[in-house]
């Protein structure tokens, strides 16, 4: 497994492999890896012929006061997961090497960035896609794996593929959850045991919307008043937001169909979670 650290080096061992004719695939993390990443890793081998990994904890999706110098990290650990995975190249930069001293370049998906999750962090989204784009542009890859657990960035980074005509393929992979139904995410080591405990209400509070849809209740204000009477039995926690929208566009909708999607994030002490589920046609 060939690790860079140098985005030059990353760009040509990247370009090597497409003068073979080979068709690289990348999976952009932050590390410390779980087993929903590796389910990413396992998709990404079935789409490419050479897996690229990058680990890089993102200053310009967190703001002040965010958690990025508290970010869990350990790289020691994440490269002998993705040397086990069989992970060809794992691209593992300093803050400095992406955004070096007079960095000034962002992009923005407008409209998209501004709604649910960004509402209360206005510049992560910006963040993400600047990082995205540069990851894409050094790496060069033909398909890339986003998981669905971060739903509206998901459908950020294909609106921003599509607007700016990046000839890569983003593919989708399914939210990985605990057996107590908790979303994988590497925020989840900040939760103590108690409020780990607790963090399984956003799981049963959309689990419970599903079930009431399926008896034929529609009306999203319903919907959300039996969901918010779930998360309220525990104390402590916070809801951000709770919507209903249309897969692709992330528009609001009033009236509750199978192919639309649950958003939500809730802030259990001082951790925020976020977790989505389809209405209908989802083994979660
Ligand atoms: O989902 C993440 O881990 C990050 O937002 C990403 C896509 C790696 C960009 O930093």
């Amino acid at each position: 497994m060939k690790v860079f650290r140098d985005t030059k080096k990353q760009h040509q061992w990247s370009l090597k492999e497409h003068s073979k004719g080979l068709k690289p695939g990348l999976v952009p993390t932050m590390g410390f890896l779980h087993k929903g990443h590796l389910r990413l890793i396992q998709n990404a081998k079935e789409y490419s012929d050479r897996v690229v990994v990058s680990i890089f904890v993102n200053p310009t999706q967190f703001s002040g006061g965010e958690d990025y110098n508290k970010y869990p990290r350990d790289e020691e650990r994440d490269l002998e997961l993705l040397e086990e995975e069989g992970v060809d190249a794992v691209f593992i930069p300093e803050p400095l090497e992406m955004y070096p001293e007079g960095y000034e370049t962002y992009v923005v998906v407008e409209e998209l960035s501004k709604k649910y999750c960004g509402r209360s962090r206005p510049t992560h989204f910006r963040g993400v896609t600047t990082v995205v784009l540069k990851l894409f542009n050094i790496i060069q890859p033909d398909v890339a794996i986003f998981g669905e657990k971060d739903y509206q960035q998901l459908i950020i980074i294909k609106r921003m593929t599509k607007d700016l005509n990046l000839p890569i393929t983003i593919i989708s992979s399914p939210i990985v959850r605990e057996e107590d139904g908790v979303a994988m995410s590497s925020r989840n080591k900040y939760l103590n045991p108690e409020e780990r405990k607790k963090a399984t209400v956003l799981y049963e509070s959309m689990k419970e919307a599903q079930r009431l849809v399926a008896n034929g209740i529609t009306d999203v204000d319903a919907l959300k008043k039996e969901m918010i009477k779930i998360i309220e039995k525990k104390e402590h926690l916070r809801i951000e937001y709770i919507e209903f929208v249309e897969p692709e566009t992330l528009k609001r909708v009033k009236k509750v169909g199978a192919s639309n999607r649950i958003l939500m994030a809730v802030h259990i002490g001082r951790t925020r979670l976020i977790d989505n589920m389809k209405i209908k046609g989802q083994a979660e």
